[in-house]
């Protein structure tokens, strides 16, 4: 199939192609479209085959529910069984904008959609050009992150492209996704809520909400076999083609490190790739260095890890080592997407 290609400006959104875009999912076709966290592949939540297409097109296993997009507040009482006070403040509170709770669905969301669960996931989302499509689409649409399953999430129609070219009817373009990492997850079916997925929206941000939560222990501690609440989160996930490692330390002593291991890679004829920062690229001399960002603005190194976990398979380096990032509030997400891709391979220097 081809996909068409529509380009939208956010100062002038076009109704017309927010119109046809929104009849390609009520006629249960595929439309990527943007949102503030990162680009999502929509079809119609209500209709299962177009939830069956999502995981074909994808290439995802259908087991991994689907996150349910709404534009207005009122239509999540149409899909879920009860809404607790505490996700009413939360609502309040974060959206529309990066946050998905889950909830019992009621029988208007097809098991296809929730990969057999009798929960759904549901998130508003502040972009307005996926606000507009969404009305248009009928009001619910699925929607994992555009990407081929286990390839980094997608932050531009660039990188929907190279992934889902052929695949879907349309994207929409909506130029670069300003967080650039996935909505937090916050299961609010059972008491107290538990995080499944750090985001941007942070625990601090909604315990001052709602009181203390909890986070799901695979986040915590990745390694210890337990199977994580959010059955994405168990795959490997934004693996470059390369071998890539994460130092932690000082950050005098993982400059240090990094240029050390570099030269030794070298010398083995081997090619490596350098993941760093605006303050620190200047420091390594050998390797081929991709800056995030300033370190100091941790939300330019968000919107931009995707980016260049995708960069990075355009080269031939063989490996990479990535600077690590803890302080400020979105650090956490950061570094929980980071070490995925690395297979939480961390060398502590
Ligand atoms: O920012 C985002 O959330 C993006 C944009 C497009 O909205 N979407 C996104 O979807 O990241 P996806 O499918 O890549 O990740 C959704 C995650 C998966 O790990 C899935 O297992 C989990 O949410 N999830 C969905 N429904 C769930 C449920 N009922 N219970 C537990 N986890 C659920
Ligand atoms: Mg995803």
């Amino acid at each position: 199939m081809e996909t068409r290609i529509r380009k939208l400006d956010y100062s002038r959104i076009d109704e017309n192609i927010i119109q046809e875009a929104g009849q390609i999912i009520r006629e249960g076709g595929l439309v990527a479209f943007p949102t503030e966290t990162v680009y999502g592949l929509g079809g119609d939540a209500l209709n299962p085959e177009s939830s069956r297409k999502i995981y074909a097109a994808k290439g995802r296993p259908s087991d991994n529910p689907l996150i349910v997009h709404i534009a207005e507040k009122s239509d999540l009482y149409r899909i879920v069984r009860e809404v607790p006070q505490k996700a009413e403040k939360l609502m309040e509170a974060f959206w529309p904008g990066p946050l998905t709770m889950i909830f019992f669905k009621n029988e208007l969301v097809p098991e296809a959609t929730t990969g057999g669960l009798g929960t759904v996931a549901v998130r508003m989302p502040s972009d307005r050009i996926a606000a507009a499509f969404i009305r248009a689409a009928g009001g619910f649409v699925a929607a994992p992150s555009a990407n081929v399953s286990g390839r980094p999430s997608t932050t531009t129609a660039g990188h929907v492209e190279e992934d889902l070219s052929g695949r879907i009817e349309m994207i929409l373009d909506g130029g670069q996704a300003v967080i650039g990492l996935e909505s937090t997850i916050v299961d609010m079916s059972v008491e107290p809520p538990v995080i499944l997925r750090p985001g941007a929206v942070t625990r601090e941000m909604m315990e001052e909400q709602i009181g203390p939560l909890e986070v799901d222990k695979a986040i915590i501690a990745p390694d210890s076999g337990i199977k994580p609440k959010a059955p994405g989160m168990k795959y490997r996930h934004y693996a470059p083609r390369a071998d890539l490692a994460v130092v932690e330390g000082q950050t005098e002593q993982v400059i240090a490190a990094i240029n050390r291991m570099t030269e030794e890679k070298e010398a083995e004829g081997k090619r490596v790739g350098i993941i760093a920062t605006d303050e620190t690229a200047s420091r390594y001399p050998k390797g081929l260095v991709f800056s995030l960002g300033a370190r100091r603005h941790e939300e330019e190194i968000a919107m931009h890890l995707f980016e260049v976990l995708r960069d990075f398979d355009e080269t031939d380096v063989d490996c990479i080592y990535s600077e690590s990032f803890e302080e400020a509030s979105i650090g956490p997400a950061i570094m929980n997407r980071l070490l995925k891709a690395a297979g939480h391979k961390v060398i502590h220097v």
